[in-house]
């Protein structure tokens, strides 16, 4: 059980894995990722994390050579190696090979990395009593400057805001776009209930399409819960009957607080409770 890496293929414990100092994903911040979980040992919405990761690379103008298939196989022999319970997995792609230029022409890859470790879940009463969140100063990345669509690893706004929320002894960050709209959380989208509507923000807000977020809005629509993708003011929020975060590691996790403000009656709120137990039923029959 443990750590291990796949570097392009060769796979070894993960503190021996080596990516090179010219590699533009260590130079630049050049390269894009996915944060994936097993659920019974299988990689949980294979399909929809490499059609993210594949328009992520898009977006920043390269291709991704090998098929799903060929990258599934790769992360199977990382898997076996580590013979983990669960496994939280990242797979990361930088642009390559380069000589710390803006030449990108001259960039040999891409690096396709993949990480392994035991995914040991949240504490249980994340669940049972709801985590507090901070509304942090930082904002998040204007979508014109660095998209937040793009999950690229240039992961420093992210970083801002968990330090801040950390120092004020938070669980997420939750962040506000350029407009003062609630936008997402560092590594969580965020929803609210509101007279029995789930209301989520919109990507055009300047968010990550969380797939967990996509997942939510799909089983919400099978359960016949009204819900909709709306600009969410802070107030909206503050004032919500519940609200929760999605994301893959963290599944759907009540939000009890707002910088020490209580939210919501009960935790957890009875429709966070409905779409968790959905998730949870949806999730293992959902994987690789
Ligand atoms: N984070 N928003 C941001 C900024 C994220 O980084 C993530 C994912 C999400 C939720 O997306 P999904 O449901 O597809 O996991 C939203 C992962 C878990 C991470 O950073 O490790």
């Amino acid at each position: 059980m443990g750590f291990f890496a796949s570097v392009n293929g060769i796979v070894t414990p993960a503190e021996e894995a080596r990516v090179s100092v010219l590699d533009n994903g260590f130079s630049f911040g050049d390269s894009v990722y996915e944060t994936l979980r097993t659920y019974d040992g299988r990689p949980f919405e294979w399909g929809r994390h490499l059609r993210r990761l594949r328009a992520s690379a898009g977006r920043l103008g390269f291709a991704i050579p090998q098929t799903n298939d060929q990258l599934l196989a790769r992360l199977d022999a990382v898997l076996e190696r580590a013979g983990n319970p669960e496994s939280y997995i990242r797979l990361i792609v930088s642009r390559g090979l380069g000589d710390l230029s803006y030449h990108f022409e001259k960039v040999q890859g891409p690096t396709v990395v993949i990480v392994v470790k035991p995914y040991g879940g949240f504490p249980a009463s994340h669940y049972t009593e709801g985590v507090s969140v901070a509304l942090v100063k930082v904002r998040r990345n204007h979508p014109q400057a660095l998209d937040p669509a793009i999950k690229s690893s240039n992961l420093l706004n992210n970083v801002l805001a968990v330090r801040e929320a950390q120092a004020r002894g938070a669980e997420e960050a939750v962040l506000l776009n350029q407009r003062g709209e609630v936008a997402e959380g560092a590594s969580t989208n965020v929803f609210v209930v509101r007279g029995g509507t789930l209301i989520t923000p919109l990507l055009e807000t300047g968010i990550l399409a969380g797939i967990t977020r996509e997942v939510v809005l799909e089983l919400a629509r099978g359960l016949a819960i009204p819900a909709r993708e709306q600009a969410l003011a802070p107030e909206d929020f503050l004032s919500a009957d519940e609200a929760f975060l999605t994301s893959t590691t963290r599944e759907v996790v009540p939000i009890r607080a707002v910088d020490d403000r209580p939210l919501g009656r009960v935790q957890p709120g009875p429709v966070t409770l409905r779409i968790l137990e959905a998730f949870r039923a949806y999730a293992p029959s959902h994987c690789a």
